[in-house]
């Protein structure tokens, strides 16, 4: 029987532990640092995970058969490199390939030399503000400002209106708004049109489609109120909100293109790919951007559904021959995340006893997936802004919804608050 570290301790993490530790090939789960909800799964052991050097430590210790790391932070800082190096058989894109999520910059240009379907951009660096600020004034709304370096997703600006544009623009530039990550910024033109997230799994060459999800990044009912991380997601994604033929589609025409130009450029990438796309009535459907990683809710939502071994999915990944086919139970499920009240941006209040836990997940179909919590005095508590993930397979997205809702009015806590329209746009 195998042994699988986790590196990570968000929901999608926990979701990612939960499914290893369901195959047949998996007989231990150790998770780096973990949660309380993957330490209920196996031994969670502290670690500073975005240190190559520490997480790499780590797996020293365990030995493990395989390392998944589900974080763009630690990928980006080479933490699967090291681990290789170390000869720890690794789920995960190396530092190069995870650029695609670490520079939007070099991300546009991979997909403009790819002949990929995305939004028209221009990229600024420091010294180029007037040239900017030029650019803005010659676009048409939406602008569409974005930092070049990771921003803990905060790094996106959409407007209608120009004066703020040339604000945001003054302020990543001059490095007052995020630092050396907005020192380079990207303009591009706005799309319209729902959003969706295409996973695929990647062994350097070739990629399986896994499934389509749509999470809700608003904080409030009715896409209302700031972006979050993401408030709740469902998976499949039926028509009309996903045409038919999408996946296929961009498999054609974006991610095989994408995973030849990055070979190209020396930086095969293997492990979970994220392709975020907008179905731009008009233009079509765009990719807007990619991450080198499983989306966060949208694993939770994903993972569940899931009937073929996950180990041997990410040990292929690993070992760069993807094979085993990737099947999905023929449930759909909805994932509905439980926040903090002062989400976003970050909790008012941390540390208050979370109530309902074992009567939420008495529900059927139902997983609790913790992200934001910490155990104190045998009791678990809330400790970050979004909190808990409960998702709930079901025949259909009707009854999956159902059950999500049924399990998160079992739990409470003072100041929780949580969308009430997850999936409700999909419904029949
Ligand atoms: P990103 O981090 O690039 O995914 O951007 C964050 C969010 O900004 C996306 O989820 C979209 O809702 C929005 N967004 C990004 N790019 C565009 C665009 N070109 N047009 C309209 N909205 C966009
Ligand atoms: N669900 C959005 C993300 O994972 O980036």
């Amino acid at each position: 029987m195998n042994k699988v570290l986790v590196v990570g301790s968000g929901g999608r993490e926990h979701a990612l532990a939960w499914g290893l530790a369901r195959s047949p090939s998996v007989g231990e789960v150790v998770s780096a640092p973990g949660n309380p909800g993957m330490a209920a799964l196996g031994e969670c052991l502290p670690v500073e995970a975005t240190s190559p050097d520490r997480v790499a430590d780590v797996a020293d210790r365990v030995r493990p058969d395989l390392v998944v790391v589900g974080a763009d932070p630690p990928l980006v800082a080479g933490v699967v490199d090291e681990l290789q190096a170390r000869g720890h058989p690794t789920c995960g894109p190396v530092a190069a390939a995870a650029r695609l999520e670490g520079s939007k910059k070099w991300m546009k240009e991979v997909l403009a030399s790819a002949g990929v379907p995305t939004a028209a951009y221009h990229a600024f660096g420091a010294r180029e503000l007037d040239a900017a600020l030029a650019y803005v004034d010659a676009m048409a709304a939406p602008y569409v400002v974005k930092t070049d370096g990771l921003a803990a997703g905060k790094g996106v600006i959409v407007t209608e209106f120009i004066a703020e544009a040339r604000d945001a623009v003054r302020a990543y530039l001059s490095g007052e708004a995020f630092g050396d990550a907005g020192r380079t910024c990207v303009i591009e033109e706005g799309l319209h049109g729902p959003e969706l997230s295409l996973f695929v799994l990647c062994d350097g060459r070739d990629a399986l489609p896994i499934a389509l999800a749509q999470d809700h990044k608003r904080a409030f009912d009715g896409d209302e109120g700031p972006n979050t991380g993401g408030m709740g997601a469902y998976s499949p994604v039926p028509a009309p909100v996903a045409p038919p033929d999408l996946v296929d589609e961009m498999m054609e025409r974006a991610i095989r293109p994408t995973l030849a130009e990055l070979r190209r450029r020396g930086a095969a990438f293997r492990g979970f790919l994220y392709c975020g796309l907008m179905l731009d009535p008009v233009k079509g459907p765009r990719v807007l951007e990619y991450n080198v990683r499983f989306g966060d809710p949208e694993c939770q939502v994903v993972v569940p559904r899931l009937a073929s071994d996950l180990y041997a999915h990410c040990l292929e990944s690993a070992d760069g021959r993807i094979e085993t086919k990737v099947v999905l139970d023929d449930v759909a499920c909805v994932g509905v995340c439980l926040a903090s009240a002062g989400y976003p941006p970050g909790p008012d209040h941390v540390g208050d006893v979370i109530e309902g836990l074992a009567a939420a997940a008495a529900v059927p179909g139902v997983e609790v997936f913790h992200a934001g919590t910490k155990l104190v005095d045998g009791q678990v508590t809330t400790n970050g802004g979004r909190v808990l993930t409960v998702s709930a397979t079901g025949p259909d997205l009707a009854a999956a919804r159902d059950r999500a809702y049924a399990a998160a009015a079992r739990i409470s806590w003072p100041g929780l608050h949580y969308r009430r329209d997850i999936a409700a746009q999909a419904l029949p």
